[in-house]
């Protein structure tokens, strides 16, 4: 028997000083995204933008629904976008943000499971790390890259996706 340790890598910045112009913009993007979610059940409005290596930004929000699980969150729709529309580009970064009447969103906003395992794969795909970062309505930035470190353990039949 041994024992595993995951190690988790991520940077935290207070403010956006230390961020390029891409990294600020992309922020920025996010954060007017997530002012377009239809979020009327949550009131919890999630904003993803994906800067491709063309430089083409890609903007998603969560659009939920009366019938619960038949709404998507943000990531998903901008990541499905991009492999249904920009399928020959790679996805160099991906900005999430999140804004509510509700509930206090001033702390960086983590992704669901559910779109760690989607994201993943279009990572997993382009053979390149895609760099998250993730922000609230304000305050704090995490940066981490690859979202691999997001999902240890993921799945990973690679048999599967290469239909093989
Ligand atoms: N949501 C996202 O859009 N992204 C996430 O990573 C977590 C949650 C959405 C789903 C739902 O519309 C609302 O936020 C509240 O959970």
């Amino acid at each position: 028997m041994n024992t595993q340790h995951v190690a988790l890598e991520y940077e935290v910045h207070d403010n956006f000083s230390e961020l390029n112009s891409k990294e600020i913009e992309l922020l920025k993007k996010a954060l007017e995204a997530a002012s377009n979610a239809y979020a009327p059940y949550s009131q919890f409005s999630v904003g993803a933008a994906l800067l491709l290596d063309d430089g083409e930004i890609i903007l998603g929000n969560n659009q939920e629904n009366g019938a619960y699980p038949s709404g998507l969150c943000a990531e998903r729709v901008a990541f499905f976008w991009k492999g249904a529309n920009r399928k020959e580009n790679k996805i160099i970064m991906v900005a999430i943000r999140a804004i509510s009447s509700v509930v206090d969103t001033a702390h960086p906003i983590t992704p669901c499971g559910s779109c760690r395992q989607v994201m993943l794969e279009y990572e997993l795909n382009q053979a390149e790390p895609i760099t998250l970062l993730m922000q609230g309505s304000s305050g704090q930035i995490y940066k981490m890259k690859g979202i691999k470190n997001l999902l240890p353990l993921y799945f990973n039949e690679e048999g599967l996706r290469k239909g093989s």
